[in-house]
């Protein structure tokens, strides 16, 4: 089907028809006051460079930030007391936006 319409489209968007994971939704909210505020410590290391997460779609980032919390994969910071909702959210809004 070709979406003309740009609101049609938009529609399309966030059904969440042409996304893969089932937290879709997460992205079209905004941040909470503290989700803004741990999404900028992650960006004062990881804005861009080899460290830019956003060259990860938002299922391998979820993936990766499982593996960071569960101590699998090193790193600087502790995230092991994040929970699932804010592993969801961080990856809606570090991934790449496809
Ligand atoms: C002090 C700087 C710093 C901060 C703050 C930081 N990170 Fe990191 N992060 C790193 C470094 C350095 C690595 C690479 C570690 C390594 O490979 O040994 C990394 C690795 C990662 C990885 C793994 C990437 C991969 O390719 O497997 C993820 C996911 C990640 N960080 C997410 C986050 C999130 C989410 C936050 C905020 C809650 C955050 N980081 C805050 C420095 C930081």
């Amino acid at each position: 089907m070709r979406i003309h319409h740009p609101l049609l489209l938009w529609f399309a968007l966030a059904c969440g028809c042409s996304g893969a994971s089932s937290s879709t939704a997460v992205a079209e909210r905004p941040p909470s006051a503290d989700m803004k505020k741990l999404l900028a410590k992650c960006t004062s290391c990881h804005k861009s460079g080899p460290l830019d997460l956003s060259v990860y779609s938002r299922s391998e980032l979820r993936k990766k930030l499982e593996a960071v919390r569960a101590g699998k994969t090193k790193h600087p910071t502790d995230m092991s007391t994040l929970s699932d909702e804010q592993l969801d959210e961080i990856a809606a809004h570090l991934a790449a936006k496809r």
